[in-house]
């Protein structure tokens, strides 16, 4: 795994349940905010799911657009794509009516000193977005950043367990399930809400960020002591597939991979594979940002990339130099100053 056409083959690789979920599947797919990390590759890997099922189907992706390129690239791959900044509602009101639709924008980083915004692109546009595409399926991600920290004897917050975001960020989030979830209850849109925790891609997440740390000899704070993550092909498997799972009243999902993670563990066996012995400081708190994907993995099978495969890649992509995305997680902040 070296190259960014390693990393495309093995995002955009659709399951067989996949496909067979494509064929089943009516209507397109627009995925709303598809300008950011994770956008891209669903959008390609929505594509070669349509194509390997012999079906007509087009994926929209919606979006500012704001990275150069990209909407060049995503059209050379087949995706279809809108221009549009969903907070202008006279162009939000434009976009045409879809009967699947993946809601993927949001703001997180700058949230301190600008609050006002956060609020008004996590909760308020969300909102408006539900109202408009009150007739279609939709696929709300959101974030485990709406739980407390738990125990990490506890294995993770569940779908049961109320909410207690610790900070705007995360209360706006919650905010932005509430939106939804009301208009579900409303017009009886269906809905499902996905709260994810920490996408692995090789170009950014918490994985790449120990391996960096490590790399560059500093030393690694383990006040946050433990994590969950997911790799971002099989979250983005999900998120397409949660299609199927959007209900009336809203469906809530957890979705990560099945461990509770040790950052201590994880940065040793990165620094294994990198030849280099990592340095911490402070101490493992006794709680953490922890989600439990126990009703994801019944629903739709455990993940297709392992952990150890998580950490070989990270390893290798960072000994090649390959290339980042400059967007760190900021998983180790415990006050949800973001
Ligand atoms: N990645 C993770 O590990 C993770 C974890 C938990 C939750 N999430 C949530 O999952 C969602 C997708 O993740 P991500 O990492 O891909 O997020 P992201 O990098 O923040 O991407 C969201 C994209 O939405 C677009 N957007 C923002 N404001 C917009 C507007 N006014 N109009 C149209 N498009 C707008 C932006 O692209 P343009 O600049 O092109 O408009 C932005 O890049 C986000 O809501 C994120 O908070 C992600």
């Amino acid at each position: 795994m070296r190259t960014l056409e390693d990393l495309d083959a093995v995002m955009s690789k659709p399951s067989a349940a996949l496909v067979q979920f494509m064929r089943e599947l009516e209507g397109d797919i627009m995925l709303l905010g598809v300008g950011g990390k994770m956008g891209p590759s669903l959008a390609r890997l929505a594509m070669n799911a349509i194509r390997e099922a012999g079906v007509v189907k087009k994926v929209i992706g919606v979006s500012r657009f704001s990275e150069a390129g990209l909407k060049d690239e995503l059209q050379a791959y087949g995706v279809e794509t809108i221009a549009c900044d969903l907070l202008d509602d006279a162009a939000l009101q434009a976009l045409p009516d879809v009967p699947n639709v993946i809601y993927m924008a949001g703001t997180k980083f700058g949230t301190t000193g600008k609050e006002h915004f956060t609020w008004v692109m996590n909760a308020y546009l969300p909102g408006r977005v539900a109202e408009k595409y009150k007739n279609s399926r939709i696929v709300v991600f959101s974030t485990g950043n709406v739980y407390p920290f738990t125990p990490v004897t506890y294995g993770g917050a569940h779908e049961g367990m109320s909410p207690a975001p610790i900070g705007e960020y995360g209360q706006s989030c919650l905010g932005r399930e509430r939106m939804f979830e009301h208009y579900s209850h409303k017009n009886g849109t269906k809905v499902a809400i996905y709260r994810l925790n920490y996408a692995i891609d090789l170009r950014y997440g918490v994985l790449l960020e120990l391996a960096k740390s490590i790399k560059e000899g500093r030393a690694i704070n383990l006040a946050m002591g433990h994590f969950n993550c997911i790799w971002q092909g099989d979250a983005n498997e999900i998120a397409i597939r949660s299609l199927a799972a959007a209900q009336s009243p809203a469906n809530f999902l957890n979705v990560t991979g099945p461990e509770t993670v040790s950052v201590r563990y994880a940065a040793e066996q990165l620094g294994k594979r990198l030849g280099i012995e990592p340095t911490f400081v402070g101490q493992e708190s006794e709680t953490a940002l922890l989600s439990n994907a126990a009703k994801c993995m019944q629903e739709f099978g455990y993940p297709s990339v392992s952990l150890g495969q998580m950490l070989d890649w990270i390893a290798e992509w960072t000994l090649n130099g390959g290339s980042t995305i400059n967007k760190p997680t900021h998983f180790q902040e415990r006050e949800g100053k973001f």
